[in-house]
């Protein structure tokens, strides 16, 4: 990757228990590959990779992010948890909860999450982590967390329309970018802190299951090869959201596509 365009390279204060060296780009593909590289070349745990605009936002599940906007924050966080693999997906739940805690400092906005982390706004998405992960000798090598949030942008494509908002739609008024940026990322070392002391996520599940969009509404899940409906009750302390099925039965979900009635065209 060139660096032409990298901004500059600062050093941030020390948090207790990591350097953060933050790299601001004016344009790169996506700053998930930006940071894997990065990772690739050994790059420390701490290094975050912020672009004004990407060329190949990458979304969840092979799509792509609306990233021309340079009104949104993109960044991405390389990580090299001392963490068992299987508590990997663990980290993206703990990412919602801590940007949701940095949107309400900064915007005095109450976010919703939908399992696993999307975050809305008004029922609409404001907020997508995409989560990468790099193994070595079957541990976590590294591991690279990327935001988006649509912060003041003032379009998006077509097919988004009604489905995606702004902080600033809702807020009514632009919202400080770089003040957003410095705030999540406060909150997301303080809750990456806990985590890691913990290595699960009863410290923030009540603070989820409080946000959780879905919670005592009717869900469908799709599974690789089966699809299930019943009442979202909450996660549990490795992040499984509950579902109760019409017979009383509580499935855990581990992985796959949660709809919630009346969000995103489900009725
Ligand atoms: C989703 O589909 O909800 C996840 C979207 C994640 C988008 C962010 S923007 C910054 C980082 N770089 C990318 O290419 N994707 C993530």
């Amino acid at each position: 990757m060139k660096k032409e365009n990298e901004q500059a390279v600062l050093p941030k204060a020390d948090t207790p228990f990591v350097q953060e060296k933050r790299i601001h780009l004016k344009q790169t593909d996506s700053t998930n590959e930006e940071a894997y590289r990065r990772g690739m070349e050994g790059a420390e745990e701490g290094t975050v990779v912020v672009a004004d605009q990407q060329t190949a936002g990458r979304g969840r599940r092979g799509r792509s992010w609306y990233s021309a906007s340079e009104d949104n924050l993109y960044l991405s966080l390389l990580l090299r948890p001392n963490l068992p693999l299987e508590r990997a997906s663990m980290i993206t739940l703990v990412a919602a909860v801590a940007i949701k805690r940095g949107i309400e400092a900064v915007c005095g906005l109450r976010a919703k999450i939908k399992w696993p982390n999307d975050l809305l706004l008004g029922e609409q998405k404001v907020c997508g982590i995409l989560t990468q992960l790099h193994i070595e000798a079957g541990k976590i090598g590294f591991l690279v967390l990327g935001i988006g949030i649509n912060v003041n942008g003032k379009e998006f494509p077509e097919e988004l329309e009604g489905l995606a908002t702004t902080l600033q739609k809702q807020l009514g008024k632009a919202v400080d970018k770089q003040a957003l940026e410095e705030q999540l990322l406060a909150c997301w070392w303080q809750q990456y802190r806990l985590f890691l002391a913990k290595q699960n996520l009863s410290f923030l599940q009540e603070e989820y299951n409080a946000g959780l969009i879905s919670r005592g509404r009717q869900v469908r899940v799709l599974q690789q090869n089966q699809e299930l409906s019943g009442e979202a009750l909450g996660i549990n302390a490795v992040g499984e959201l509950l579902v109760q099925c019409e017979d009383g039965h509580i499935e855990q979900i581990y992985a796959g596509e949660v709809s919630v009635r009346g969000i995103y065209g489900y009725v």
